[in-house]
């Protein structure tokens, strides 16, 4: 099976690791050499820690001689399958599907990684909606278990039904969801949980060492939410809660996000967000 993974960020190349290290052969295509040589850094660390624990029992090179990366779509004019892990910009995700569906074959399932945006307004344009899908991942992809699997409703059945297939063989579980909602399921939660986590530090209720401790020790969450938030990246958390206000769920007042991304406090990938990275680009446990 051949799968291409446009965009080689936080989750793109996280999506092509578990794909390859499940045994695909994966076209992973970035906009430069650059971004993809620091994809081709982080994937072959992540897996060396994975084999280092006998998680996976072929070595990073096995895996990774898998991958081929490139600059150009053309790679991916044999694929079966493609994902689409590109910031949560609609008119950037319909490009890349643009130019998905002029080099696939027909044939090919376009999925799109999107957190938030209606998997609708993707697939309307391309010339074959009823094979465009929603396969959300998480974050970090080779860990995480769940992928929600959004039909929209052009998708086929069968379309629907492969891509539940696709993440099993992942070693993911797929979650199928029955209607079309901005931010899905996960990410609703999510957000509703980050939401007041905020609003209670900036009324004065409580300390974000407060709420992390209390998301920790109670609710027995692997992270606190701030914490959480720094790992995902605020930018990405304030472009989600954007794109599901404009789509109408209710708006987030959450000033100590849009501050910290205004000063470039973008979380473990900048060094610095609600807590601080010595390394950036490297999490550890606050
Ligand atoms: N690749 C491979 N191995 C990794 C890894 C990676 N990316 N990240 C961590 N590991 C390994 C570590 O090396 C460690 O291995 P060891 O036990 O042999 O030392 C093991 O995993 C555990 O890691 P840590 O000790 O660093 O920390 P944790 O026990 O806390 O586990 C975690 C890390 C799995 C990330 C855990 O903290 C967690 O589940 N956090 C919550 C993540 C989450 O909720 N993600 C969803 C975010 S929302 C999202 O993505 C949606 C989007 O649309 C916004």
């Amino acid at each position: 099976m051949r799968i291409a993974v446009v965009g080689s960020g936080t989750m793109g190349h996280g999506i092509a690791e578990v794909a390859a290290i499940s045994g695909m052969e994966v076209k992973l295509i970035d906009v430069s050499w650059d971004i993809l040589s620091r994809a081709r850094e982080r994937m072959t660390e992540s897996l060396r820690r994975l084999h280092e624990r006998g998680a996976i029992r072929e070595s990073p090179e096995q895996v990774m001689a898998r991958v081929e990366m490139s600059i150009s779509y053309d790679v991916a004019k044999d694929v079966d399958f493609a994902v689409e892990a590109v910031p949560e910009v609609l008119e950037l995700k319909r490009k890349v599907f643009q130019e998905l569906d002029r080099v696939t074959p027909k044939g090919t399932i376009l999925a799109t990684n999107t957190s938030s945006i209606p998997i609708s307004d993707i697939a309307e344009i391309t010339g074959r909606r009823e094979r465009v899908i929603g396969m959300h991942f998480f974050n970090p992809p080779p860990l995480m278990k769940l992928v929600e699997v959004i039909p929209s409703k052009y998708t086929d059945e069968g379309v629907v039904q492969f891509t539940v297939d696709l993440a099993k063989r992942m070693g993911k579980v797929p979650v199928r969801l029955r209607v079309e909602v901005p931010g899905f399921v996960s990410n609703r939660i999510f957000l509703r949980l980050l939401q007041e986590s905020c609003r209670e530090v900036e009324s004065g209720e409580a300390t974000i060492q407060g709420v992390d401790y209390t998301a920790r020790n109670v609710m027995k969450l692997p992270m606190g939410m701030f914490e959480l938030a720094d790992y995902v990246g605020l930018d990405v958390i304030v472009d989600l809660w954007k794109v599901i206000t404009e789509r109408g769920a209710e708006d987030v007042p959450c000033r100590m996000f849009r501050e910290r991304v205004e000063r470039k406090e973008l979380g473990v990938k900048s060094g610095k967000g609600f807590y601080s990275y010595p390394s950036p680009g490297k999490y550890v446990k606050v």
